[in-house]
């Protein structure tokens, strides 16, 4: 569809919107028939369930996350967005429903309102635990050797939880909508004892009316949610509960729709630029609304650069969309240097007041793909060096807190990372503000390969949800399915796509393949972007074949290393990290890059992956329970493919760094140990204890090794760019550990309860240096304005619980990923307690934030 960021379409598109800036028009549900772009099949089961009259081909649109901590939140006075995060109860395991065997209660039972079992109102649930959200009940249970390899052999099963809250009378006649961001896997979701909601989707939100069966005042409203993580979608970690964030959005009868703000924008032929900015408004009051829609565009320094206004009537128990076109002379671009982003305010006025008010986040940039050459941002070459990732992190399971977002991205760029791919599932909406905010491209993959209408309105939540967001530039369909190869796949693809650029025609669609390219019919014919999932050898073939065709890697190297290890042992499952290993659809990271590097037609590679992730352990089954195939480990600790693609990925500092560490035994003294060097630098010259060892030009795609006879003491690299020395690294034989030490990963906590930062453990010989084969088992304690959620020290093979208070390091590092605590004002105190050693003891300074909006 697509050539580059232009699409004939689009400029149609914009052409009406240039024509009709800044005439206020009026647009009602007939105008919205011809600027919908929806189609009927794509009739949400939620318009359905609010029992709305929504016209035909208008679809209900999710929420836009109003994110935690540091990212953006923004909502008018009148909107509330508030979090639903605390005080849920939680029970593990199924409560069944009694069957009913009279025919009054058979009667009874079919009724709304009356759910029985644990989704009835009256339902005793005192002695179920409290509990937070986001939540991971399987991230809190052990391993067990007879559950699934691929879940990481943990505990999943079946889980209630339930939730009480009061609204005031007052509130009576505002719209009131539940949003959970994600839950693992299959909901169940029932409001005052009626079933509202089911969700078959593990990574997709759930946004319920529940306005027509609130309660006001003494009676309090009831959520009751049961949960069945015993189905599994994919085939890695997926956890257990409700692992994202929930809210209550109460909004006035007139309001703008959950992610009703569409605002993304385009690059006219002239070199200006248009937003044909789209609001969806609902009426869910008992009169029709005539109301009036400002949209502003507003710079990073918060400043107007452009409004526009809107009419529309909005039928009661309808819905009506209001079209604005923002023009923009010259903006200062999104780039991944620099990516500054604007804001969308879309101000809705009723009767001289205004009745709702919602802001999005944008970027200026285009974004083409070329048969030829690759990928260009703004005009500009990138290649795409980018990751594959699941969603988890050590300690916490699948619900990640919002910072560990930020943290997790922050050690990807530092590696030289600029694009990631949400493998294989759309992510949290709070990871996306982050992508945006620091500049990472996003390649957002959809779960579910099928076009059935229940799956296609998911697909087209992902969609919708996102096409606002700078960071997104390619629509991934399927990740390798059997069909690829075949007419059926074909067209799932073709009809898949046609859904998505009924939303979107601005970014391309891509599949995932892992075969099925060459074949006469194959999805590759009805995507944008042909994805490559390995199978290096046909990349020439294809692209001599198809010429015209424009291709990225979509999944690569997965290579398998460990932190640490330098000895591979298959019995004892450890695997080297000198980037020789991986199984036989993969290939060394070494060997991936030069590939993909040397052909500019392919956009780039996508690694699988930047982190381990719980499940998967291949090669090894039982008792390896976390994957293998991370650059970093699954606390986001470096291994050796961190350092190569270091060196590989950034000209905008010198990188040298030295594998192994020099710690070896007494035995090894006069053997042959395999070394490498990673470097950006012309040259690099080894020494040993003070003599060379020899100098070499470094191979950018092969690196440097070298085979140096074990003696203790120091090892050095000396980096040279045109004869100069640029860079040195140095690696010492330790001693034994004589104190433990602690490092936190930013100066301060936020006091809002939900912010997290991980504090990385280590221990120091007596010289203060780092001991890398350190394995030494730790307790913490903590105390003051936080608490521990969660402990990891990447090691694969570990099955030392992930939460309390005790962990081992593994080669040396261990981590403690600590929480504050809600409107707690003392520092948090984290200490770090080993027999024999010195203790450690940090304090993290805890800085008071508004407290955010949350339900009672
Ligand atoms: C790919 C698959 C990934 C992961 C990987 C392991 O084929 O897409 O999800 O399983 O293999 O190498």
């Amino acid at each position: 569809m697509t050539d580059g960021n232009r699409p004939r379409e689009i400029y149609y598109h914009l052409n009406i919107l240039a024509n009709m800036k800044r005439q206020v028009f009026s647009v009602g549900c007939i105008m919205f028939f011809l600027l919908s772009v929806d189609s009927a099949w794509a009739q949400p089961a939620t318009a359905v369930q609010q029992g709305l009259a929504v016209p035909q081909g208008m679809a209900v649109q999710p929420a836009t996350a109003a994110p935690q901590g540091s990212l953006i939140r923004e909502e008018g006075a009148i909107r509330q967005r508030l979090s639903l995060d605390k005080g849920w109860l939680f029970h593990l395991g199924d409560i069944p429903f009694a069957v009913p065997m009279t025919h009054d209660q058979t009667y009874n039972d079919s009724k709304a309102g009356n759910a029985s079992g644990a989704a009835a109102v009256g339902y005793n649930d005192k002695d179920w635990e409290a509990v937070m959200l986001p939540h991971d009940w399987s991230a809190g249970l052990g391993f067990d050797s007879t559950l699934n390899v691929s879940e990481g052999y943990r505990h999943r099963g079946i889980g209630w939880y339930r939730r009480t809250f009061r609204l005031d009378p007052a509130e009576k006649g505002k719209h009131l909508e539940l949003q959970f961001d994600g839950i693992a896997t299959y909901s169940t979701i029932w409001v005052n004892g009626t079933l509202v909601h089911r969700n078959w989707c593990g990574y997709t939100s759930s946004y319920i009316d529940i306005t027509q069966l609130a309660k006001y005042g003494d009676r309090p409203n009831v959520v009751a949610v049961r949960v069945d993580a015993s189905a599994h979608e994919g085939w890695w970690y997926e956890g257990a509960g409700i692992y994202r964030h929930v809210w209550l959005v109460k909004r006035s009868p007139v309001h703008i729709i959950t992610d009703g703000v569409y605002a993304n924008p385009v690059r006219q032929p002239d070199g200006s630029w248009i937003i044909p900015a789209e609001v969806t408004l609902e009426n869910s009051g008992k009169q029709p609304g005539t109301v009036q829609v400002e949209v502003g565009l507003y710079d990073s320094k918060g400043k107007l650069i452009d409004k526009g206004m809107a009419s529309a009537n909005v039928p009661a128990l309808h819905q009506a969309g209001a079209n604005v076109g923002l023009l923009v002379a010259r903006p200062e671009l999104w780039m991944l240097e620099r990516p500054t982003l604007y804001t969308v305010r879309a101000v809705v006025r009723q009767n001289d007041s205004t009745v709702d008010e919602e802001a999005v986040r944008c970027g200026f940039r285009t974004i083409r793909f070329s048969a030829d050459s690759g990928f260009f941002l703004n005009d500009r070459h990138v290649k795409l060096k980018g990751v594959c990732n699941h969603q988890d992190h050590a300690g916490v399971g699948v619900a990640v807190p919002d910072a560990l977002w930020e943290f997790r991205l922050r050690k990807l760029k530092e590696m030289g990372v600029n694009a990631y791919r949400c493998a294989h599932n759309p992510p949290a909406a709070e990871f996306l503000q982050a992508c945006d905010s620091l500049g990472i491209l996003v390649m957002d993959e959809n779960r579910n390969f099928n076009t059935s209408p229940e799956y296609i309105r998911q697909l087209q939540w992902m969609v919708r949800r996102d096409r606002n967001h700078p960071s997104v530039i390619l629509w991934s369909v399927f990740n390798e399915e059997p069909m690829q190869g075949t007419e059926n796949g074909y067209e799932m693809v073709r009809y898949m796509s046609a859904r998505v650029k009924d939303l979107d025609t601005t970014r391309p669609v891509t599949a995932a393949q892992s075969g099925g390219q060459l074949e006469p019919v194959n999805v590759s014919q009805a995507v944008d972007v042909v994805g490559f999932n390995y199978q290096q050898y046909s990349y020439d073939e294809f692209h001599q074949r198809n010429p015209t065709m424009k291709m990225t890697s979509s999944e690569d190297v997965s290579g398998l290393m460990e932190r640490g290890v330098y000895v591979t042992d298959k019995n004892t499952h450890l695997i080297d990290a000198y980037d020789l290993q991986a199984p036989d659809w993969g290939s060394t990271h070494r060997k991936t890059w030069k590939m993909i590097d040397e052909r500019p037609f392919v956009a780039g590679c996508f690694i699988w992956t930047g982190f381990d992730y719980h499940g998967e352990p291949t090669p090894y089954t039982w008792p390896s329970a976390s994957s293998f195939f991370g650059c970093m480990d699954l606390c986001g600790f470096p291994k050796t493919a961190f350092w190569l693609h270091e060196a590989q990925w950034r000209d905008d500092i010198d990188v040298l760094h030295l594998v192994p560490d020099w710690n070896w035994p007494a035995d090894s003294i006069g053997k042959k140990i395999r070394v490498m060097a990673l470097s950006n630098a012309d040259s690099v010259k080894l020494v040993l204890n003070g003599k060379i060892i020899s100098g070499r030009k470094v191979d950018k795609y092969e690196m440097n090794t070298w085979f140096v006879p074990y003696a203790p003491g120091r090892l050095e690299a000396i980096g040279y760019k045109k004869g100069k020395i640029v860079s040195r690294y140095k690696t010492e034989t330790t001693g034994e550990p004589v104190t433990l030490e602690l490092v936190a990963d930013r100066d301060a906590l936020k006091n809002d309860g939900w912010d997290a930062m991980p504090v990385t453990v280590q221990v120091l010989d007596s010289k203060g240096r780092p001991v890398p084969t350190a394995n030494i088992r730790i307790k913490f304690e903590v105390s003051g304005g936080g608490r521990i959620i969660g402990l990891g020290n990447g090691d694969p093979n570990s099955h030392e619980p992930e939460k309390g208070d005790t962990r081992s390091l593994f080669n040396g590092l261990a981590q403690v990923i600590v929480q504050s605590k809600e409107g707690e004002t003392s520092p948090l105190v984290l200490t770090a307690i080993a027999p024999g050693l010195k203790p450690a003891t940090i304090t993290i300074p805890v800085r008071s934030v508004p407290a955010a909006p949350f339900v009672k």
